[in-house]
C-alpha cells in the first residue's frame, strides 16, 4: 500500500514506485513535513534540526521548550499564525477582523481510489491505481477545520493535493489565503523554472537559482494566462536532461493564481502553489466550505526528461477524458488565417473540398458566423447563426461538409459580450462593468459574469442549440481578453476572490453540460492562443490551441517551453502560409509540416492558392501524419536541445513505449558560413536494435543513434528539416 502510518513514530508515508513523502504529527499536533525525495523506508524526522532560533517564536503549549518553533521546522501546511514568518499557505480573519489562526492534526484517513472534486477538474484513476490520504486539521478558537487531501498515483510517481475548508462555527470567517500545496526542503542548493511568455509567445522557460529573495509567480488576469503558466519546477542545479532530481508542480486551474519559491534563513526552500491570494477575501459563512483547486506533483529522479514523460502519461490517462483520451485526433482545417471574418458558405465549402481532396479530416469554422459579427467590434453574445451571409442555415453547411466525408467543428467565445450586441442590450448587468466606472475594454469586449447561474444557463443554451441542432462534431472554445472589473450583482458574493473563484466553476461546469448533452464532442480551448493553456482545462478539452503565433520558427521555442509540463497530442498546432501573417518569416512547407507534427496536426490556410507542387506535397504530409499519429499520441517525449541556448538547430524526438518506433526531427535555426559540425544525439533507444528509417531504408543501431549522433548536413540557406521516422528492424 502506497500510504502507511507509523502510530509509534506519528509518521504519515506516500510511498510512490520511485519518491517517498512524509510527514510527522510532532508534539502539540504540529504537523512536520519530514522528506519529498527518492524513495526511502523509515522515520525521516531524524534529519530535523530542534534548535533555539533567535526570534523565531515558540508556540505556546512547548512551555519552556524553545526548540520547537513552526518558523524554524519545515511544515506541511503552514499558516498564518502559527508562528511561521515565512510566506504560508494558509491564512483567516475572524468576523472582528483578527487574522491568525492555528492548524493542529486532528486526524487521518487513508481511503481507497482517488478523492474526486466535485464541478473541478482533479486527476482520476481506478481504484486499484491509486489511494487517498486524507488529513485533518482544526483550529479551535475559530471553529475551523481544513482537510488536506493527497490523491497517490504509485505508478507515475504522482503526488496531488488539494485543501478544503469548512467553517464549522457560528460565525462568518474570511479565508486569506488557502494554497494548494507547499512544499519545504532543507536544502537551498536548487534551480526553479518557471514558464512566463505574452501573447504569441507563450511558455518561455526561465531557470535562475534559489535565492533568499522569493519568486513570485502568478497570474492576476483571471486566467491561468499567457504570461505565467501554472506549472513550475525545482530541481538541483546540476539537473539536466538526463539526470538530477527535478519536481514538477502544476495546479489543474484556469483563474488566477499565485506561486512563490524562495530560501528561508535557515537552509530551507519553501514552494508555495494556489490560488490567487492578493485580495482573495474568500468569505465562508457557517457551514460554507471551500475547496482549493488541486496542485499535481511530479519528482523525478532522471533529470527534466523524466519528469516531463510522467506529467505526460498523467495528463493523458488521468487527466483527459472521454471518447477523445485514447482516439487519434482528426486532421483539421482552420478558415481563421485563410479568411478571417471574411468569408461566405461557399468559400467555405471551396475550402473544405480542396481540404478533404489533399486528405484533411475535418474542417473548423472560426469566428464570424453568428450575430452581426464581420469584425471584432460587435456581435459577441449573439449566437444565432448568420443564414445570410452563409447563404445557408447552419445545418445545411454542416451537413454539406459532413457529406463530403469532413467532420464539422465551430468556433465559440461564450464567455463575451460586445456592448455591441442584442444580448448587451437585453441584459447589461450580464457583463462584469462596476457601477459608476467605465469599463476597461479589450478587443473591443466584456465579459459575461460566469460566476451567476443564469448567465451561465442562458448562454450555454443558446450555444448547445446550434451544436446539438446542427451535429457539431468539435468546439474551438475561445477567450480573448483577461478578466477585469469583477463586479457581480449577486449579493453576497461581492469579494473579488470568490466572484473569480465562481467565474472558473462557472466555465467548468458550461464546458461539462456541453460535453454531457454531446458526449462525442472534442473541444479544443483556445484563449487567444495558448492563454489559457492548463491542466484544468484538458480536463475538459484534450488539445489546446497553443499560441496564436504560427511561425514555426518561433514554435520551435514555444513548443518546446510548452513540453515540460504538457505531452504533444495536448498541443493544437497548424501549417501556415508563408511569409507569416504574423512575423513575415519565409519558410519552407516542410519545416512548417514537422513542427506542426509535433502537436495535433491540422492547416490553417487555404489550400487552393497553393501552387500544386505544394498541394502534393500536403498531401504527402498528411500521409505522413496518419502513419505517426498513434506515436504522437502515446510515445514519450525527448528534448533533444535546448530551445534557449542552441540557436543553431532544434530537435526533438518521440519514442514508442515498447521502443520499437520513433520519430527524431531537427529544424536548422541559423546559418553560418564555416559552420561547426552539429551532431544531434537520440535518446530513449534499444540499444541493442538496429532501426531503419523508413524513407531512405538508411540503418543504425540504437547505440549509434544515441552516442555518435546523427550529423546535421552542411546546408546553405535557412530552416531546413529532416525527419527520421525509425522502425526497430
Ligand atoms: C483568437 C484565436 O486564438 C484565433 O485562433 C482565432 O480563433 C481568433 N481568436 C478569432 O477571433
Amino acid at each position: 500500500m502506497p500510504i502507511l502510518y507509523d502510530a509509534g513514530a506519528q509518521t504519515l508515508t506516500i510511498h510512490t514506485l520511485r519518491t517517498t513523502w512524509q510527514m510527522k504529527v510532532m508534539h502539540h499536533g504540529i504537523l512536520v513535513h519530514t522528506y519529498y525525495g527518492p524513495r526511502c523506508e523509515g522515520d525521516m524526522s531524524y534529519a530535523l534540526q530542534y534548535l533555539d532560533r533567535g526570534f523565531s517564536g515558540n508556540p505556546f503549549d512547548a512551555g519552556m521548550d524553545r526548540t520547537v518553533s513552526c518558523d524554524a521546522l519545515p511544515q506541511e501546511y503552514p499558516c498564518e499564525g502559527s508562528g511561521d514568518y515565512r510566506r504560508t499557505a494558509f491564512g483567516v480573519r475572524d468576523a472582528q477582523g483578527v487574522s491568525g489562526c492555528d492548524l493542529r492534526y486532528a486526524g487521518h484517513r487513508i481511503l481507497p481510489g482517488k478523492y474526486s472534486l466535485p464541478g473541478m477538474p482533479a486527476v482520476y484513476a481506478d481504484d486499484e491505481e491509486a489511494q487517498t490520504l486524507e488529513v485533518t486539521l482544526r483550529d479551535e478558537r475559530l471553529s475551523l477545520e481544513v482537510k488536506l487531501l493527497y490523491g497517490v498515483l504509485p505508478a507515475h510517481d504522482c503526488i496531488t493535493r488539494t485543501a478544503v475548508v469548512t467553517n464549522r462555527g457560528g460565525a462568518v470567517l474570511t479565508l486569506e489565503n488557502a494554497a494548494s500545496t507547499c512544499v519545504d526542503v532543507v536544502r537551498t542548493d536548487l534551480d526553479r523554472i518557471v514558464f512566463h511568455g505574452k501573447h504569441t509567445m507563450e511558455r518561455q522557460p526561465e531557470r535562475t537559482p534559489v535565492s533568499h529573495g522569493e519568486l513570485l509567480l502568478g497570474s492576476r488576469r483571471g486566467t491561468s494566462s499567457h504570461h505565467m503558466n501554472p506549472f513550475t519546477v525545482l530541481c538541483e542545479h546540476e539537473a539536466t536532461e538526463q539526470s538530477g532530481l527535478a519536481l514538477g508542480v502544476g495546479l489543474l486551474w484556469s483563474g488566477s493564481f499565485s506561486g512563490s519559491i524562495g530560501a528561508d534563513t535557515y537552509g530551507a526552500t519553501r514552494l508555495l502553489l494556489g490560488i490567487q491570494n492578493e485580495r482573495f477575501n474568500y468569505e465562508l459563512r457557517p457551514g460554507e466550505c471551500f475547496t482549493a483547486p488541486e496542485a499535481l506533483m511530479v519528482l523525478s529522479a532522471e533529470g527534466l526528461t523524466g519528469m516531463s514523460q510522467r506529467l505526460h502519461d498523467v495528463v493523458r490517462k488521468h487527466i483527459v477524458r472521454g471518447p477523445w483520451r485514447d482516439a487519434e485526433r482528426p486532421i483539421l482545417i482552420n478558415n481563421w488565417e485563410a479568411t478571417y471574418m471574411n468569408f461566405t458558405g461557399e468559400k467555405l465549402l471551396s475550402i473544405a473540398r480542396r481540404a478533404k481532396e489533399l486528405g484533411v479530416e475535418m474542417m473548423v469554422l472560426d469566428d464570424g458566423w453568428f450575430g452581426r459579427r464581420n469584425d471584432d467590434h460587435d456581435g459577441l453574445g449573439d449566437w444565432t447563426v448568420n443564414e445570410a451571409k452563409l447563404g445557408c442555415s447552419m445545418k445545411e453547411l454542416a451537413k454539406k461538409i459532413q457529406d463530403m466525408g469532413l467532420r464539422f467543428g465551430l468556433w465559440i467565445e461564450p464567455e463575451m459580450v460586445n456592448m455591441a450586441s442584442d444580448l448587451y442590450r437585453e441584459h447589461p448587468d450580464w457583463a462584469y462593468v462596476i457601477p459608476g466606472k467605465p469599463p476597461v475594454r479589450s478587443r473591443d469586449q466584456l465579459l459575461l459574469d460566469f460566476s451567476r447561474e443564469e448567465v451561465v444557463d442562458s448562454i450555454y443554451s443558446r450555444i448547445n442549440a446550434v451544436i446539438s441542432g446542427c451535429g457539431i462534431d468539435y468546439i474551438k472554445m475561445d477567450m480573448n481578453r483577461s478578466v477585469h472589473d469583477v463586479y457581480t450583482v449577486t449579493r453576497g458574493l461581492q469579494s473579488q476572490g470568490k466572484v473569480l473563484y465562481r467565474y472558473v466553476l462557472g466555465v467548468y461546469d458550461f464546458m461539462q453540460r456541453l460535453l454531457d448533452a454531446n458526449p462525442e464532442l472534442l473541444i479544443e480551448g483556445c484563449s487567444g492562443g495558448g492563454g489559457r493553456f492548463d491542466l484544468g482545462m484538458l480536463y475538459y478539452t484534450p488539445q489546446i490551441w497553443t499560441s496564436d503565433n504560427t511561425d514555426p520558427i518561433e514554435r520551435l521555442r514555444i513548443q518546446y517551453g510548452t513540453s515540460f509540463c504538457y505531452p504533444v497530442c495536448a498541443m493544437g498546432a497548424h501549417v501556415s502560409v508563408s511569409p507569416n501573417e504574423a512575423t513575415g518569416r519565409v519558410t519552407p512547407l516542410s519545416v512548417r509540416g514537422a513542427v506542426a507534427m509535433a502537436g495535433t496536426f491540422g492547416y490553417e490556410l487555404d489550400l487552393n492558392l497553393l501552387p500544386d507542387a505544394e498541394k502534393e506535397e500536403v498531401r504527402r504530409q498528411i500521409v505522413t501524419f496518419r502513419g505517426l499519429r498513434r506515436l504522437t499520441l502515446e510515445g514519450d517525449y525527448y528534448r533533444l536541445t535546448d530551445c534557449v541556448t542552441d540557436r543553431d538547430a532544434s530537435a526533438w524526438m518521440i519514442v514508442s513505449k515498447d521502443r520499437s518506433e520513433a520519430l527524431l526531427t531537427w529544424v536548422t535555426r541559423d546559418v553560418h558560413d564555416n559552420m561547426a559540425v552539429l551532431p544531434i544525439r537520440a535518446r530513449g533507444l534499444d540499444p541493442e536494435a538496429v532501426y531503419e528509417d523508413e524513407a531512405t531504408g538508411e540503418s543504425w543501431t540504437g547505440a549509434a543513434l544515441m552516442y555518435q549522433g546523427v550529423i546535421i548536413p552542411r546546408h546553405r540557406g535557412e530552416y531546413s528539416v529532416r525527419q527520421y521516422h525509425l522502425l526497430r528492424r
